[in-house]
């Protein structure tokens, strides 16, 4: 996600505040990053793709400054890369801007603007937006406050944003819908679109209302409302803790993170689902659409969650594409001289893009002329390079290390995938594909709705605490979401747990069942509904518990299992997006009671490097 900082003060260190909260915003995720000054009544604008240490080794000749803004990019209009990222300068020099959200209306004004001569160098909303306020300010002849106040009124959509100009007297903010801080230091302003980096440099914080805009100067700071009128301002108590700040009031960064999925599935499908006619945008794998069309089989290679997503993905290809789907464990792939051809595409799943296992079973399929596609979330990682296509997750940086927001991501992703091969190879219909894409854009609203229940989900949790073994059942696509929740579990509490398709427990770990094993059954009314309800009879026969996951109420489950947790409706594709959520936050509050470190938990490391 997207990062501003800004500092305007009395002492000259605002290039170093700028790229220390860059830093310090590196937790929200991006792709790359700039910072802008001013020197000798010119706008300089330094900006580097990929990690900040990329801007900061840029920007390391930079004579020390008193005004500086600062910015990580997350793409949203424009493929990550130096020329898109910001600060972007106007085209006549007149001013640079950070900007944090997304301007709807951004290719109309760029008409307008094309029609008045002006030329862009980027493909970003936001360098339209600079040179739209420029326009404003020396066609009405009007000052910078002014400019920016009479700009805005023709804009559409959500930004933050910070506006310097060559005089360097002030920095401009304005905010709508996206969210932007100003810290009142000693002897400086240091902004941000949240606290992160300004605590430590200033005690007291103010966060702009919707519309206002904020005049920050060496000295002083103004806040105007909508109609240009001084409205003055309230200045809050800066918590001082960084990390309480960054988990945003949450008991920890995987609750946090747990929590941020309404956002980060939303970011994964925006874009891909708004394209212009019914097609599901992907930008990442259209270049190689041939090749992959023409597959006589996809292999997926992941480790952990990710291979679970990589589970799900092969219910939904090959249920929606008839394209034969094999998924391997990328350390067993890599040993078991696996058969691969010209003609084979192997898809790699990875939050990280890091983890060694999948980076060399990718290498050596690679080696052996397979078409490489990455699924993954952090951008620019070693995986995404050596992919020869893929989708970004853009799930932003998840710190828990046991993968919550991350693993929905890789799910959202590959069901695109499924979807749009399907829908090219004529499996299903422009109508079919319609009700998918309806059903996935609601899915954050969905997820929200989980969320917004987690008190049911927790006193459930509560109740099982203290039992040591569980068993995860599930059927056809609900089979990769119950190993998913029973990876969970073990991974923060410790506790052991198991998952199993649910129709193979006959065939031997119902032995296990007795009053002290708990199962919890993902089950949403599928096809495999009346079997599964089945299956959850032979353990209430045998005296084990049960928690069922399902999406409607259903008198004879309730009747039959100990506790039910009901989740919204959807298209039956689409399903592991919701009975994941429950599960989450079962395992989360379970832990928690047990006073484990969810967010470290032993043994684990959040990017395997090692083999
Ligand atoms: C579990 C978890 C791990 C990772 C696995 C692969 O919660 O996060 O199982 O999924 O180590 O990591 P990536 O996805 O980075 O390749």
């Amino acid at each position: 996600m997207c990062g501003i900082v800004g500092y305007i003060g009395r002492e000259k260190k605002a290039e170093k505040v700028v790229i220390e909260g860059l830093y310090r915003l590196e937790y929200r995720g991006y792709d790359s990053a700039g910072l802008a000054y001013v020197e000798d009544n010119k706008i300089k604008v330094v900006r580097a793709k990929g990690a900040v240490s990329g801007l900061d080794k840029k920007s390391s000749n930079i004579q020390p400054q008193d005004l500086a803004i600062g910015h990580t990019r997350w793409a949203t209009h424009g493929k990550p890369s130096e020329e898109n990222a910001h600060p972007h300068e106007s085209f006549k020099g007149e001013l640079a801007i950070v900007h944090n959200g997304i301007i709807e209306n951004y290719k109309h004004l760029k008409e307008l603007l094309m029609d008045e001569g002006y030329i862009f160098n980027s493909e970003t909303d936001t360098e339209v937006l600079a040179n739209w306020i420029e326009h404003t300010k020396l066609k009405r002849d009007l000052n910078l406050v002014d400019a920016v106040h009479e700009a805005l009124k023709f804009v559409h959509g959500a930004y933050a944003i910070c506006v310097v100009e060559p005089s360097a007297e002030m920095i401009v903010c304005a905010k709508k819908s996206s969210p932007l801080a100003v810290g009142i230091g000693d002897d400086s302003f240091i902004i941000g679109s949240d606290a992160t980096p300004i605590i430590g440099r200033a005690k007291e914080v103010i966060y702009l209302e919707d519309n206002q805009i904020a005049i920050v100067t060496r000295d002083k700071l103004q806040v105007k409302d909508i109609d240009n009128r001084d409205t003055g301002f309230f200045p809050e108590k800066l918590l001082l803790d960084l990390q309480a700040v960054e988990k945003k009031g949450f008991e920890s960064f995987m609750m946090k993170e747990i929590h941020e999925q309404p956002e980060t599935i939303a970011d994964c499908l925006r874009g891909r689902l708004a394209a212009a006619g019914p097609e599901i945008a992907l930008g990442g794998i259209e270049d190689v659409m041939p090749r992959l069309l023409r597959a006589k089989k996809i292999t997926i290679v992941s480790c952990g969650t990710s291979w679970h997503s990589a589970l799900i993905g092969k219910y939904l290809i090959e249920s929606l594409t008839r394209i034969p789907v094999e998924v391997d464990y990328a350390s067993e792939y890599r040993y078991r001289k696996p058969i691969i051809s010209n003609d084979d595409v192997v898809v790699g799943i990875t939050q990280s893009g890091e983890t060694a296992d999948t980076k060399a079973a990718l290498e050596m399929a690679k080696g052996k002329g397979a078409l490489i596609l990455g699924v993954v979330n952090v951008v620019g990682s070693s995986i995404a390079r050596l992919s020869n296509a893929g989708i970004y997750t853009h799930s932003g940086t998840e710190i828990g290390v046991a993968s919550t927001k991350a693993f929905t991501g890789q799910v959202a992703a590959i069901t695109m995938l499924a979807i749009k091969l399907s829908h090219r190879l004529g499996h299903i219909d422009d109508e079919k594909l319609m009700d998918l894409k309806d059903a996935l854009a609601i899915i954050p609203d969905q997820v929200q709705e989980i969320l917004d229940d987690s008190a049911a989900i927790e006193s459930v949790a509560s109740i099982y605490a203290n039992y040591d073994d569980f068993l995860y059942l599930g059927r056809g696509i609900n089979f990769p979401v119950a190993l998913e929740g029973a990876l969970k579990l073990k991974e923060i509490s410790y506790i052991h747990a198991e998952g199993y398709p649910a129709g193979e427990m006959k065939h031997g770990p119902i032995a296990l069942i007795d009053e002290s094993c708990p199962s919890v059954f993902v089950m949403p009314h599928d096809d495999s509904y009346e079997k599964t309800v089945s299956n959850l009879q032979e353990i209430r026969a045998r005296s084990g518990k049960v928690i069922a996951v399902t999406d409607k109420e259903d008198k004879n489950l309730t009747e039959a299992a100990d506790a039910v947790i009901i989740i919204p409706k959807t298209e039956p594709e689409l399903t592991p997006l919701l009975t994941t959520i429950p599960l989450q936050i079962f395992s989360h509050k379970i832990a928690r009671i047990r006073n484990k470190d969810v967010d470290k938990p032993r043994n684990l490391a959040k990017s395997v490097t090692v083999e």
